[in-house]
């Protein structure tokens, strides 16, 4: 049941509100402490974090090795598990390894799970199917709450996994005495609020459709973000390609002198996600070099930062301001739905995109 919406996928972009509250009411208590299902896990007693994925949950991954690493003092790997599993890393002692899986089955992440087996001290996982394989063979599963994702582009699994993770990354921190109590709130409060922002994202539909309109057009998207939005520009990136069959590319935007920039003219389009934080300015220069050689810049960012740096911009998105930490979680929803808009212009597939299967049970 679409329930009223043309596709799964514009249905699953707009449960987010309500999906986050649930993954939010199940992990923290009145008081707001971070409750995790028994039997737990005391941050104090790890030394390593060993995040390993494929696809979207990979890109989870990524953003929360900012969170683990920023909030919580914890050096962390991420590894797509297709890499992982027959690398063969060595596993030191005291090393937490989590698994992120929506459907809990992907077979590279379950083999990469296996290899873990005997030699990481936890194996965890966050996972959207509680009965799920991965879920049954780690020490502790972390369900995530979004309810059943039908469209084969993951959209409200992946900002339900993002806020699982940040508040695994707030446990952590708190077990560790790595941020002052006031911290600890500010960012819990933030992600109370977030079902509310989100929706407020949600109403920029319109300025979506019509910026979707114009990159229906395009042979070639760059993507670019700094910080925690530069796994969701590859995020971005790999959900345009996904279901518009564009070629989507994101970088860090600190690595566009390094190479991509040679691609820019005036045909390029160029997503840059970027809220006014502390990494803005920067961002901000790198959007000047692409304007410069007449890329068309679509701009995402907040009130503050569109009235800074908006101006000559091809099409800007404006998102409600945002502590720093979440934004990646609200950021989310303008990349889901420029991909789904885009698609929706071409007259793709949008639920069942060419050649791909919700579930990777064989590599
Ligand atoms: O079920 P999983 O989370 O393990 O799936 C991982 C990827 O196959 C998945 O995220 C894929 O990249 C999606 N099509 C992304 O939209």
């Amino acid at each position: 049941d679409k329930g009223g919406h043309k596709h799964f996928m514009a249905k699953e972009i707009a449960e987010q509100p309500t999906v986050i509250g649930n993954a939010l009411a199940n992990y923290l208590t009145a008081e707001g402490h971070i409750a995790l299902p028994d039997p737990g896990v005391d941050f104090n007693d790890i030394d390593r974090l060993t995040l390993v994925a494929c696809g979207t949950a990979y890109y989870a991954c990524l953003t929360a090795k900012y969170w683990f690493e920023q909030i919580a003092r914890i050096p962390v790997e991420v590894d797509v598990a297709s890499e992982f599993r027959y690398r063969e890393p060595p596993i030191p002692d005291r090393t937490l390894a989590l698994f992120v899986s929506q459907s809990g089955e992907t077979a590279d992440t379950l083999a990469a799970l296996r290899y873990c087996e005997g030699k990481a001290a936890r194996i965890l996982s966050v996972v959207n199917v509680p009965e799920s394989s991965i879920a049954r063979e780690s020490d502790l599963a972390l369900p995530i709450h979004a309810g059943i994702e039908v469209g084969v582009a993951s959209t409200k699994a992946f900002t339900c996994q993002l806020t699982v993770l940040l508040m695994l990354a707030l446990k952590a921190a708190s077990d560790r005495g790595t941020l002052s109590a006031d911290a600890l709130a500010d960012h819990v409060s933030a992600l109370r609020g977030l079902p509310a922002l989100m929706s407020v994202a949600l109403e920029q539909n319109g300025a979506m459709q019509n910026t979707a309109r114009r990159l229906s057009e395009a042979r070639d998207v760059l993507f670019l973000g700094r910080g925690l939005m530069y796994p969701l520009a590859l995020e971005g990136a790999l959900k345009l390609k996904e279901i518009s069959y564009i070629h989507a590319e994101a970088y860090a935007s600190g690595e566009l002198k390094h190479g991509p920039i040679a691609l820019i003219d005036k045909h390029v389009p160029v997503v840059v996600m970027a809220p006014r934080d502390v990494l803005f300015e920067k961002t901000v220069s790198n959007m000047q070099e692409v304007m410069a050689r007449k890329g068309k810049v679509v701009l995402i960012s907040d009130s503050e930062g569109l009235k800074e740096a908006g101006e000559g911009v091809w099409a800007s998105i404006e998102m409600p301001q945002v502590h720093n930490a979440v934004a990646p979680i609200l950021y989310a929803l303008p990349a889901q739905l420029l991909a789904y808009h885009t698609a929706v212009a071409k007259g793709t597939d949008v639920d069942q995109p060419r050649n791909l299967a919700k579930s990777v049970t064989v590599e």
